[in-house]
């Protein structure tokens, strides 16, 4: 097999694992998440969430790769050869869960980019979106066909992701997000001056951002804010593992890892500017109060639905406005989406030592197979009940046990002492604490208040006890899936695969 895959810059290194951070999530989620759990009081628990469990994570995860020089699967095997199947389980969940729909909505991210031209969703965006668009069934059995534009714009994600997954990291992943980093932030910021400069547009900040502390008294509010960061940060995924793993010895993780994941927070929340402001100058134009004006959803009916209705009201230039925001939409999107090929290809490559071409050809091939059930008419609520369940129960979950496999099994303290032999900024004592008490703690109790809920209160009018069916089948079929990679052989011992860390790379 080739040589390993190397980063060639340390700013390759952080706009890929950037990349992988901002994605849908930021643009859609985050902004609607703060409005409803308190506004700028929301804040106060994401933070917290960054603080306690965000970096931490991540600091475990780049050190893990970097440490034992490998993706998920070879680095959990040598930890413990026990704990292989957990390396394969998380970036298997994320391809077979969430990637399938993640790049659906891509798709029509690009079909909407497509619509810009000539605001083809009119004068009644929802009935367009949910009728005309998707074609939405009453049931999820009454899957009917595969909906034509939408097939087609999921291919060409496909092939985007494939295209750039081909190469090595290097002339692949990393020259995309050299390009892609910049040119969103560039079309963000676009977006949120122009929103600010809306009549209304204040009303609409205010609306997003005017502190309500008594919410922070409802525990729901701070589940809210712990999902929210590890999805925000792709955390639990094994993507950042693998991405570490292609970094030279000296490499400073602790700023990268602080890095990452603070210019992902701050830009969900400048992305929640360029919402707000447009929804607030919706409320002035057909005087409403702003709750109606940006409804009562975040996710896709949020940016398929309210934010059209938005864009169509601009007094001016609407059709470049929804060109930039679904853009900036695909773009994102796309960046992501190729971390999680990327962090499965490596773990197969590891184990299987096959080359590059093939593993990428034959998961971007199943991805796309396995995309065709969200394509067809009644794939959105396909979408809403996965999603629900491999964010809440599955990352969760994985960031749980990743702490109390490094905090316990490896042992926080030996991390740490590799993650300071090659960092510039130390980390002290207080990190191992978070890693073995603090972050397991939150994440188990957590986990069970979810499963509680669910239980108790359902999931937007399905019916419990199929939802759990349907949940449960899919995380035993994770598992399973995990089991079989574990199971076949190593084509090489794994004590015997020895990437070489290049020692005196510093990379600039
Ligand atoms: N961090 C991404 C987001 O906030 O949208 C989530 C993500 C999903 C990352 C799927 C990677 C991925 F394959």
């Amino acid at each position: 097999m080739k040589e390993r895959s190397r980063w060639s810059s340390q700013t390759g290194f952080l706009l890929a694992a950037i990349g992988s951070a901002i994605g849908l999530g930021n643009i859609w989620r985050f902004s609607y998440m703060a409005y409803q759990n308190g506004g700028g009081a929301f804040l106060i628990p994401y933070f917290i969430a960054l603080l306690t469990a965000g970096i931490p994570l991540m600091i475990l995860e780049f050190g893990l790769g970097h440490r034992m020089l490998g993706s998920s699967a070879l680095s959990y095997r040598r930890v413990d050869r026990r704990l292989e199947w957990f390396g394969w389980w998380m970036p298997l969940l994320v391809m077979y869960g969430i990637m399938l729909y993640y790049t659906v909505i891509i798709g029509w991210c690009l079909n909407y980019t497509l619509f810009s031209a000539n605001l083809a969703w009119g004068k009644d965006p929802a009935s367009f979106f949910l009728k005309d668009f998707l074609g939405v069934t009453g049931s999820a059995w009454d899957l009917q066909d595969i909906v034509v534009p939408i097939f087609v714009s999921t291919g060409v994600v496909w092939l985007i992701t494939w295209f750039i997954c081909y190469k090595e990291v290097n002339r692949g992943i990393e020259r995309a997000c050299k390009i892609f980093m910049p040119a969103l932030f560039v079309l963000t910021l676009v977006l949120v001056f122009w929103g600010c400069s809306l009549e209304g547009a204040g009303k609409g900040l205010e609306f997003y951002l005017k502190p309500d502390w008594s919410k922070l008294k409802e525990v729901s509010v701070w589940t809210s804010a712990y999902g929210q960061i590890f999805f925000t940060l792709s955390i639990g995924f094994g993507i950042m593992i693998a991405y570490a793993s292609y970094l030279p010895r000296k490499s400073n993780l602790v700023q990268n890892a602080l890095i990452t994941s603070v210019v992902n927070c701050l830009y969900s929340f400048i992305a929640g500017f360029a919402v707000f402001s447009v929804l607030g100058h919706r409320a002035l134009v057909e005087n409403v109060p702003m709750a109606e004006a940006a409804g009562e959803k975040g996710g896709a009916i949020l940016a398929f639905v309210t934010y059209p209705q938005a864009i169509s009201e601009l007094p001016a230039f609407n059709h470049l406005f929804g060109l930039l925001f679904f853009l900036c939409l695909t773009i994102a999107g796309i960046s992501s989406a190729i971390s999680i090929i990327e962090a499965l290809t490596c773990a197969i490559r590891d184990k299987f030592q096959v080359s590059r071409g093939k593993v990428v050809s034959i998961l971007c091939g199943t991805g796309f197979l396995g995309s065709i059930v969200f394509m067809c008419h009644s794939g959105l609520i396909w979408l809403d009940i996965v999603d629900r369940f491999i964010n809440h129960y599955g990352l969760v979950l994985a960031g749980f046990l990743e702490c109390v496999f490094i905090g316990w099994i490896l042992k926080a303290r030996n991390l740490r002492k590799h993650v300071n032999s090659v960092s510039g900024w130390k980390l002290s004592r207080m990190w191992d604490y978070l890693i073995k008490f603090v972050s397991p703690a939150i994440l188990g109790a957590l986990y069970v208040m979810d499963v509680v809920d669910i239980i108790k209160h359902g999931y937007e009018g399905y019916e419990t006890s199929w939802l759990i069916l349907v949940g449960m089948n899919a995380l035993i079929l994770s598992f399973i899936l995990a089991a079989v990679f574990t199971i076949y052989p190593w084509r090489r011992k794994p004590e015997l695969i020895i990437h070489k860390p290049e020692e005196d790379k510093v990379l600039v």
